[in-house]
């Protein structure tokens, strides 16, 4: 007896054919069918081929090896020296509202995988997930469980994904589907600055803003693989899920192991409607459940305003000036706690330094509260330096290997996040400064690779890691529902739609040079909605890199994200403290017009990419130029989203980073300074928006609403 059974979604759906016995076969996942399908049954249906097995074996949700899968299966195990190679001998699926839920057992093998495919109809976002269990009666040694195994269509051309280091992170990649295989590893320990496990897949002719695209994202802040793998039938597969080191994850007679999500969209609208799909599902997902986000106050970070320099009366007249000019939020970051004189001690003893602050952190805190600023408080409490109190009290609570050599990176060691001991002990120190200090915000800092990661006996720990350190952040954000958190990993190094289910914000990058941002900022929206973009105006000369850039530039580049400071406002002279202050009453103004609604990035002509934030009716529309322009005039911007609008006033609401004030605009941009020009929506989306000539390294800002 087949059956089929289907989610639909807004632009998108998935099709199982199910068979009593074996997983369910994959009919479909891409664009939207109706729903009254009854396609010809593939199972036993479609003949042979040459030199192939008699017995037809069509892709399944859960191909295993070993049984006539030749492609990369969607799990590995063993019993000791024992293969478990997989043949589900039940299946049954069941609806449970937008989700189908898959139960297959093997007797033989004596496992049992629960797979879920949830289709959120607002998102078109597909969150799959797996968990397998031990039936038998002898451990069950664990190499692979994919969160999901999806099928991609043999007119597939492109895989874009991105790669990133330390200060450099989300570099965009774009490489032919492969002939053979591609994968993406990473071991590190966490999510890692190539940005979250994702990657985008266009069909023949898609591009950013029409046509076909598969996308995913892995949610999940430790070590994972991305794979695709070319079948010779003609088609490709797309797995996800986490690396497992040999021998880290044992399953006991009974136990099971669950497989982090997978969130698979598609869409009809390009690689940016791909990601606006995540944008809603992240939303959706996060602290605050899809509904709009309070306003994402404006911070000032102390990081590269002091570094480590800093006491009470210095830090208490930096927020002074912070207020002045606007900020609502300021972070004391690293260099507050006991002994942290630089980088080298004081992790893990989570007290404030009684030389730098006599009175503790209360004076302090008081201070920024009576300001009207509400208080941050960094922390870094996965990681400890062996010159510290809790290091010398319990030097087992490090990772470590045994017999082999402590590796410090940033002079600091890992805590064991899966010993509940070192949990409680966390718990407590954390717990004790949000009852005591008026904190509002937690800035939560991993600042290095695991490496190595190994238990008593000898047992990888990476996976148990990332669990541990989910158990504690779940733990302090019940015990403390109104404190926010930023996910920091040496800047984006720990960005992933995991931990933001947990978390309010993205510290983006260390590098706070806006010319370098602006590429880091597209690669971070292509996965995340832009109120998690942390975006911070830093100093001139940037301290990453060196480069110089006027304070409009970089005050425009940080405005469509969560903005910020991260420079000290006293050491500006008057222009650019009169600019920042600007952009700040700006940002306040724009927003809930940022920060709500959707987001579309662009590329035009010449050097020009643009980010419009809002829907049709109602869009802030940036306009950004980096090199120097090439053609003697700039072409229209084409804004394809507008086609349906009948007509919209264009304002030119700001024009940063020119070296002139803006006053000597031409005619049709002074206009659309002081009042608005009026445009058709099928105008802009086929013709394009005119933009005033623009310096290198400047930013337009454009309204554009329904007449
Ligand atoms: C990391 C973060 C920075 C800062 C420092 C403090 O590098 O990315 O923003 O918090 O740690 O040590």
């Amino acid at each position: 007896m087949i059956r089929y059974e289907a989610l639909h979604g807004r632009d998108c759906s998935l099709v199982l054919e199910v068979r009593g016995t074996g997983a369910p076969i994959w009919r479909h996942w891409g664009g939207r069918i109706a729903d009254s399908l009854a396609p010809p049954p593939l199972a036993d249906g479609r003949g042979s081929t040459s030199f192939s097995l008699d017995t037809d074996l069509p892709l399944t949700t859960a191909p295993g090896f070993g049984h006539g899968w030749f492609d990369r299966p969607f799990l590995l195990a063993s019993r000791g020296a024992q293969h478990v190679g997989v043949e589900f001998d039940c299946c049954t699926v069941e609806r449970d509202g937008d989700a189908l839920v898959v139960r297959l057992t093997d007797t033989v093998a004596r496992v049992a995988l629960d797979q879920r495919f949830e289709l959120d109809p607002a998102s078109d976002v597909v969150e799959a997930s797996a968990t397998i269990t031990n039936c038998g009666d002898t451990p069950l040694d664990l190499g692979w469980l994919a969160s999901a195994l999806l099928p991609l269509p043999g007119d597939c051309r492109w895989v874009r994904s991105f790669t990133g280091r330390h200060n450099a992170e989300l570099v965009e990649t774009v490489e032919p589907m492969p002939a053979h295989g591609w994968r993406r590893e990473n071991r590190r320990g966490l999510t890692g600055h190539a940005g979250p496990p994702g990657l985008f897949v266009l069909r023949d002719g898609a591009t950013a803003h029409a046509g076909d695209v598969f996308a995913c994202q892995l949610a999940w802040s430790g070590n994972h693989v991305l794979a695709m793998d070319h079948s010779d039938e003609g088609y490709w597969t797309l797995q996800a899920g986490v690396w497992l080191a040999p021998g880290e994850i044992r399953l006991e007679p009974g136990a099971h192991f669950a497989a982090p999500p997978l969130l698979a969209t598609f869409a009809r609208t390009g690689s940016n409607g791909a990601s606006q799909n995540f944008h809603t599902a992240i939303r959706r997902r996060g602290p605050w459940a899809g509904s709009p986000p309070p306003p994402r106050p404006v911070h000032l970070n102390s990081w590269e305003a002091c570094y480590f320099d800093h006491d009470e009366a210095r830090i208490g007249a930096l927020a002074e000036r912070a207020a002045a000019i606007g900020v609502e939020r300021f972070v004391l970051d690293d260099g507050w706690f006991a002994g942290r004189s630089d980088d080298r001690r004081g992790l893990g003893d989570w007290t404030p330094d009684p030389a730098k602050y006599p009175q503790g952190l209360a004076a302090l805190a008081g201070h920024v509260t009576a300001l009207g600023m509400e208080f941050g408080l960094w922390v870094e409490p996965e990681m400890v330096n062996p010159d510290s109190d809790l290091y010398r009290a319990h030097p087992d609570w490090a990772l470590g290997a045994a017999g082999r050599p402590l590796r410090t990176a940033r002079h600091q060691l890992v805590l064991d996040m899966s010993r509940a001991e070192v949990r409680d002990h966390l718990f407590a120190r954390i717990d004790a400064l949000l009852a005591t200090l008026p904190i509002t915000y937690l800035k939560w800092d991993h600042n290095r690779d695991l490496a190595p990661a190994e238990d008593a006996e000898g047992r990888a720990r990476y996976h148990a890691q990332v669990t541990g350190s989910y158990a504690l952040i779940d733990r302090i954000r019940a015990a403390h529902p109104a404190v926010e958190l930023e996910a920091c990993a040496g800047g984006g190094g720990r960005i992933d739609a995991g931990i933001a289910t947990r978390t309010h914000r993205f510290w983006t990058s260390d590098n706070l040079d806006a010319v370098s941002r602006v590429a880091i900022q597209r690669g971070f929206l292509a996965f995340m909605p832009p109120e998690l973009m942390g975006a911070h105006v830093g100093a001139s000369p940037a301290h990453a890199t060196g480069r110089r850039q006027s304070i409009g530039f970089r005050a425009g580049v940080a405005l469509p994200g969560h903005f910020g400071l991260e420079l000290d406002p006293g050491k500006l002279d008057a222009a650019d403290h009169a600019a920042l202050a600007t952009a700040i009453t700006r940002y306040k103004a724009w927003r809930a017009r940022l920060h709500s609604g959707r987001v579309w990035q662009g590329e035009a002509a010449d050097g020009l990419v643009w980010h419009a934030a809002g829907e049709p009716g109602d869009l802030l529309l940036l306009v950004t130029r980096i090199a120097p322009a090439s053609n003697r005039r700039p072409q229209p911007v084409r804004l394809p989203m507008l086609a349906d609008v009948p007509a919209l006033t264009a304002r030119l609401e700001a024009l940063v980073g020119m070296r002139h004030d803006g006053t000597d605009l031409p005619p049709l941009f002074a206009q659309m300074r002081d009042g608005g020009a009026a445009f058709a929506g099928d105008w802009l989306a086929a013709v394009g928006l005119p933009v005033p000539p623009m310096h290198a390294e400047s930013v337009a800002v454009f309204s554009l609403r329904a007449a």
